[in-house]
């Protein structure tokens, strides 16, 4: 029997702070939100702490690090205070962003050929605690060969641009990603993907992105959960992952 395997879905929590820190109280509560997803079938949670603390905090960090079972991943941008937090914490997975502080979200990947140096250092540092890398990164499998030589385990494309085109042309959308993934995939390195993927968007994505092995997703998930509920929502998603489905 083949076995197929499916990308992993790690939910985004961070807009979950977001509305809890719009009245100051505990709800809704991080913690509990993560928990509930995990139980309703997500295989992964990530958040992205900001310097400014205006969604995630680094203390929410913290406390999620203690009680989530599934795969806990922390993005941002190496700053000082972000490695510190990463020593402390010990996640399963970083990833990298090149974000500067006072960036609404993630704008771009990096330039793994000017900052291959730079990368590499901060990578062994991360590495030291156990942690898996990835690093965020634009459509271009020109930057591959860099990439791989920071000692990354992974890189994390940046899907914002295959969101907006998808529409018009998801042949034409895709193509960029594919010929990157597959470039990743040809020297070893793992897939993962996300910005602005959707119930429309993703399981095209998931069909024919070659090495796919997970999705980070927080926005359209927890706008869809509005309508659809959270549990619903997580199964749905789960669903445009599996590469047998059409949703
Ligand atoms: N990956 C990275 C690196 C991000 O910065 C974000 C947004 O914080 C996501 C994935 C998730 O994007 P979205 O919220 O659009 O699903």
């Amino acid at each position: 029997m083949v076995e197929i395997t499916q990308a992993k879905l790690s939910v985004n929590v961070n807009k979950i702070a977001t509305i809890r820190n719009a009245r100051g109280g505990n709800n809704p509560n991080v913690l509990q939100v993560a928990l509930d997803c995990e139980r309703f079938g997500a295989q992964g949670i990530t958040v992205h702490p900001r310097p400014d603390e205006r969604h995630i905090r680094y203390s929410d960090v913290i406390e999620l690090a203690q009680h989530v079972t599934t795969e806990f991943n922390i993005e941002g941008y190496p700053s000082e205070d972000f490695l510190q937090l990463i020593e402390t914490v010990k996640p399963h997975q970083v990833t990298l962003v090149p974000d500067p502080p006072d960036a609404i979200t993630s704008n771009a990947g990096w330039d793994t050929i000017t900052h291959q140096e730079y990368l590499t250092q901060i990578i062994a540092r991360i590495k030291k605690t156990g942690a898996r890398v990835s690093i965020f990164l634009n459509p271009n499998p020109e930057l591959i060969p860099s990439a791989k030589a920071t000692g990354t385990d992974r890189i994390e494309l940046y899907t914002e641009a295959y969101a907006t085109q998808f529409h018009q042309n998801p042949e034409q959308a895709l193509q960029p990603y594919i010929n990157t993934a597959q470039a990743a995939v040809n020297m070893g390195l793992g897939v993962n993907a996300g910005h602005d993927l959707d119930l429309h968007n993703l399981n095209y994505m998931a069909k024919n992105l070659p090495g796919l092995l997970e999705v980070s997703i927080g926005h359209a998930l927890v706008c869809d959960a509005l309508y659809l509920g959270l549990q619903n929502t997580i199964q749905m998603y789960l669903r445009a992952l599996n590469t047998q489905n059409t949703p």
